[in-house]
């Protein structure tokens, strides 16, 4: 077992427009993660992921970048920055940065010059494609939020890739200049003390261009329609060797933290990457187990909801588990910016949502791997009940509003309920800190509405209780801190068929950790496999209040119960 702090940690990510607003107009802002950060110390965590704060046009909320080195005014200033980056240090937290360069904004310098001629020298930082024959886009990409991948560009007569918004131009990385204008910035933050990065949609970088240059359609999956092109531009031809030329370059110089984001990743990708031998990052963001509630090959792509299956969460996870043990690095989460709450997706957001989120949470952090707690997750907190378009900020769901019920006239009813489902503004609504109106979080108008349940849910009320969901999430990454089973152990599954139950062993040398969940409401029945033998088991923790004299080789858990016992 190789050991790195980087292993051991806990990363808590912060959505800084959502979190704490320190001016009363309405946006979370860096004064205000400041302020907050004994939370986080409370909280017990190691690392903080920020999400974009450099100067953006928030055409997706500062994914979309116009200076790389200087931070959004809504925000703050560098200074801000520095004041936050001391607090959090201080308190021996460490901070990852949030790295956008698989594109820039279109209000970038580089992309204002490069799409003023094709003789710039900032051209090539982009990629230009002619027309079809026969004109209109040069593929059948979609982009990821509505439309063509593919944007016009009159001053040059050619169109421009853009897999996100068409205010989202795709980077170039085929040009050793871009390449190493981005090393220089990494230099820049990892030089003022920053602890490492996560990289958005990192495994997009190299693009599948054929031999002639052309970038190819996409494999047919909705019949008359633009084609979802994620399949063909992750793990393109020339990643591994990009992101290895970042380390050498970059990364090997600091004892930092990387994470990739990196949609549709199969283990083999995740082992490539993240071998400490031949891969280049600590570990990636994988998708699958988000997929679980999508119906593949839907039209409307990942707004086509189905109820996940335990089954398919526990093949997926242990096939993450075992592929990469020994070979690489997992990452757990349950939750970001981009995904809906994890109680109301696969708990109960309703009368059993204080044990459910505490049984994720147990499922998460007894896995091998890093991990993540999207802010607001401590908390247990919920999806919002969208009454309708007005309500939405975020442009994913917006656009396919537009596109679904203006455009196609799609049925109203089931759109919304999709967006509720599934929409990235349920994690965007404001963390709620305490029950006066505006939940703590501004003084002024929030810029996305509260949700109605904090005068319930919230830090304060929370803090107070110790039953809350953010007490038990304290004990559990106490615990973790307190057995290196639980993260250097084996992983080995038990019961692998049970339609409720999820359990697992972690063994390290001699240690034996048990960790059970029920999925379910309803009561399951647990008996030990005859082969552990066993004669004591002491509780390690639990979302219920257990009988010491229970017997563990068989018992009944309670709707949503979960533990960690030793085996002895
Ligand atoms: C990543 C981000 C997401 C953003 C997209 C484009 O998936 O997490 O929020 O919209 O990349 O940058
Ligand atoms: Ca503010």
């Amino acid at each position: 077992m190789n050991r790195s702090w980087w292993k051991e940690s806990v990363v808590y990510q912060i959505y800084p427009r959502s979190f704490q607003d320190s001016n009363g107009d309405g946006i979370g802002d860096l004064p205000g993660i400041t302020s907050r950060v004994g939370h986080l110390k409370t909280l017990g965590v190691d690392v903080v992921w920020l999400s974009p704060v450099y100067r953006s046009p928030n055409d997706d909320n500062g994914y979309d970048i116009s200076d790389y080195r200087d931070i959004m005014a809504e925000f703050g200033t560098l200074a801000d920055f520095d004041a936050m980056l001391a607090a959090l240090h201080r308190h021996g937290i460490k901070l990852m940065m949030d790295l956008v360069v698989n594109h820039s904004s279109d209000e970038h310098a580089w992309f204002r010059q490069a799409r003023a001629s094709r003789d710039n020298p900032y051209h090539d930082y982009y990629i230009w494609r002619a027309p079809a024959e026969g004109g209109g886009p040069p593929n059948n990409w979609e982009a990821a939020f509505g439309g063509s991948a593919w944007e016009w560009n009159e001053a040059t007569g050619e169109y421009y890739l853009h897999l996100f918004s068409k205010k989202q131009p795709d980077l170039n990385w085929e040009n050793p200049h871009l390449r190493s204008e981005v090393y220089d910035l990494m230099h820049f933050w990892l030089g003022k003390g920053v602890d490492g990065f996560r990289m958005d949609v990192i495994n997009m970088i190299s693009k599948p261009y054929g031999p002639d240059g052309r970038l190819p359609d996409a494999p047919v999956v909705k019949a008359g329609f633009l084609q979802p092109c994620f399949g063909a531009v992750t793990n393109g031809p020339r990643l591994l060797e990009h992101l290895r030329e970042m380390k050498r370059e970059v990364l090997r110089h600091y004892d930092c933290i990387t994470v990739g984001e990196a949609p549709c990743a199969t283990t083999r990708q995740g082992m490539e990457l993240t071998n400490e031998q031949g891969g280049a990052l600590n570990m990636l963001f994988q998708f699958e187990h988000m997929e679980l509630d999508s119906v593949p090959g839907h039209p409307w792509g990942k707004w086509g909801c189905k109820p996940f299956e335990l089954r398919d969460l526990k093949a997926s996870m242990t096939r993450w588990q075992d592929e990469l043990v020994g070979r690489g690095w997992n990452s757990l989460y349950l939750s970001n910016h981009d995904q809906p709450r994890p109680v109301s997706r696969f708990g109960d957001d309703g009368a059993q949502r204080v044990v459910s989120a505490k049984m994720l949470a147990t499922f998460l952090h007894g896995l091998q791997g890093t991990p993540y707690v999207y802010q607001g997750e401590e908390l247990g907190m919920t999806n919002f009940p969208f009454r309708g378009p007005e309500d939405l900020r975020d442009i994913e769901s917006i656009n396919f509003w537009r596109e679904a019920v203006d455009g196609r006239g799609e049925d109203r009813a089931a759109v919304l309920d999709a967006i509720r489902r599934k929409g990235r503004d349920n994690a965007r609504t404001p963390m709620q800190w305490d029950a006066t109106p505006n939940a703590g979080f501004t003084s002024g108008t929030p810029w996305i509405a509260v949700n109605p349940n904090h005068a319930e849910i919230n830090v304060a009320a929370e803090y107070d209780d110790p039953d809350s969901v953010f007490q038990h999430y304290r004990r559990l990454i106490a615990l973790r801190r307190s057995q290196p089973a639980l993260v250097y152990g084996r992983y080995r599954p038990i019961l692998a068929e049970h339609p409720q139950i999820y359990a697992w062993l972690r063994t390290l040398y001699d240690d034996r950790l048990l960790v059970v969940c029920n999925f379910t409401a309803s009561p399951a029945e647990f008996r030990l496999p005859d082969e552990l033998d066993v004669v004591r088991w002491p509780l390690l923790i639990a979302n219920y209040a257990v009988d010491p004299a229970q017997d563990l080789r068989c018992f009944a858990l309670r709707p949503y119960e979960a533990r960690i016992h030793r085996l002895q």
